[in-house]
């Protein structure tokens, strides 16, 4: 077993979509893994629900061909074998409560045991599934229920399906997902602030000139062009999972580490965010869209082209703004955040910069607002490091960029679970703290969607920028008016 991590509770794991992408791609490898360390309680079944008329024998042979690739690490034929003693599957289709009777039967009285029920479905029919469940008496208390995104596509049908929802289970039972929070080194970001007197001091507008988040994706919409085309990088992406990271760098000290707790923290950041006005739309984002070109020597072709995607689409690839949070430790701290796909590099990092010390004493090679910043990295690697000046060797005082580097692989050598697996053992021990809680779900919305009714009736289309780039010149003139430039480090 896995050092320091207990094992989970006897569990049911019902995944609703369960021979769909998402299961195929994240949730068996990861339960996989779970299984390899040793994670899972021995009396845990996962049970995949689908449309298909599979049976027993072809739904396993299925997944090997579909999911087994995707297991990254530990695999071993052993292993892999009794995990798939694990699995079962039933034909369900979703929408039928006479479906449910067959599913209820199936799992039995949950005794003691957490039964989980993941909807890696279209939201669409969340609440119709959540009725059909309590139809069958399966919202009882051990029940929980994980709801992937997107929920909804704005405040409204957000919170329209978070009230059918809720109609059927209560609101400690749900498991809004956001698989960044699941990431390691987001943990680590809140360990880091939380757990050394070093940082927190300087964590205010008093010290921190600006800070700049950044996630950037090789990849382009990879066959998902009908989802992607009416939902968008500011809906797939800023929404939630950068919202989320701001949160997690802005928020103050929870009072203890207890879900609640912490999501009231990050609740209050959401709150405390600067409302655009049509005018910061224009003056503070940036919609880009890739044109062709290539990712490392790979010739990709531009969004326009891509399958699914209408040729006259103003769908955005890429975001960058310029937020604001109006609350005593960071009123004047700009937080720029930006993600697109078709870009260099894929990276996920935090960089807060520091402010200038007050009097230069000795010439330094750099610009202003260089010298000491701390790079959290989330992926490739994970990692934190801290710039500062230093006195190059010799006579003169001349001074030159180092800095201290934390490699979280090479510094702890244990196992790490990937973002959806930590998620999903979360859910079976019925810990919340890494799921979003419905107010912050709202309150995301509420400031993200001025911004959508702005772009909706804009006549500037996207700008362009080509595929393999750090995407539009306009983000860069985006940050050009703070006289800083976008951290870019290899
Ligand atoms: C998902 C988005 O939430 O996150 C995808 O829907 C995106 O479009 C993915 O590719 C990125 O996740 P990660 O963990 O690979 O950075």
């Amino acid at each position: 077993m896995q050092h320091g991590a207990e094992c989970t509770p006897a569990f049911d794991m019902v995944i609703f979509g369960g021979a769909g992408d998402l299961a195929m791609r994240k949730l068996l490898p990861s339960l996989y893994q779970a299984h390899a360390a040793g994670l899972l309680h021995d009396d845990g079944r996962i049970l995949a629900l689908g449309l298909n008329e599979f049976t027993q024998d072809e739904y396993l042979a299925y997944v090997e061909q579909h999911s087994r690739p995707n297991v990254k690490e530990s695999y071993t034929d052993a292993q892999w074998q009794s995990f798939k003693a694990r699995l079962d599957y039933l034909h369900v289709d979703a929408t039928q409560v006479d479906d449910y009777r067959a599913l209820a039967e199936k799992l039995g009285p949950p005794a003691g045991r957490s039964v989980v029920f993941y909807l890696a479905m279209v939201p669409h029919l969340f609440a119709r599934i959540c009725e059909n469940l309590a139809a069958v008496g399966l919202n009882h208390d051990q029940a929980r229920v994980v709801l992937e995104k997107p929920l909804g596509t704005d405040l409204k049908s957000s919170n329209a399906i978070n009230d059918a929802v809720a109609r059927f289970f209560k609101e400690h039972q749900l498991y809004r997902i956001d698989h960044y929070l699941g990431k390691e080194s987001v943990q680590n970001l809140m360990a880091i602030r939380f757990g050394n007197a070093l940082f927190e001091p300087l964590w205010c507008r008093e010290w921190i000139h600006d800070v700049q988040i950044t996630i950037s994706e090789e990849l382009g919409v990879e066959g998902r062009g009908d989802f992607y085309n009416v939902t968008g990088a500011f809906r797939d992406m800023m929404q939630n999972h950068l919202l989320q990271l701001l949160c997690i760098v802005a928020m103050e000290p929870p009072a203890s580490m207890d879900a609640d707790a912490v999501r009231d923290e990050k609740l209050k950041v959401l709150k405390a965010l600067r409302r655009f006005t049509p005018e910061d739309v224009e003056e503070k984002t940036v919609r880009g869209q890739y044109t062709a070109g290539a990712i490392g020597d790979r010739a990709v072709q531009g969004f326009l082209s891509e399958p699914g995607i209408p040729a006259d689409s103003t769908t955005e690839t890429y975001v960058a703004l310029k937020a604001e949070i109006d609350n005593w430790r960071w009123v004047d701290v700009p937080f720029f955040l930006r993600t697109g796909k078709r870009m260099k590099d894929r990276l996920a990092e935090i960089v807060i910069n520091f402010r200038d010390v007050p009097n230069t004493l000795f010439p330094s090679p750099l610009g202003r607002h260089t010298a000491n910043r701390l790079v959290i990295r989330l992926q490739p690697d994970e990692s934190v490091r801290l710039h500062f000046l230093a006195k190059e060797a010799g006579d003169t005082m001349r001074m030159q960029p180092a800095y201290l580097n934390l490699d979280f692989h090479e510094m702890f050598k244990v196992r790490r679970a990937d973002a959806y697996e930590r998620l999903l053992l979360d859910v079976i021990r019925g810990r919340l703290a890494l799921f979003m809680r419905r107010d912050e779900a709202i309150e995301a919305w509420r400031w993200v969607e001025p911004i959508m009714e702005t772009w909706k009736t804009s006549t500037t289309p996207p700008a362009q920028y080509a595929a393999g780039s750090w995407g539009p010149a306009e983000a860069e003139a985006l940050l050009s008016r703070d006289k800083i430039v976008w951290h870019v480090e290899s």
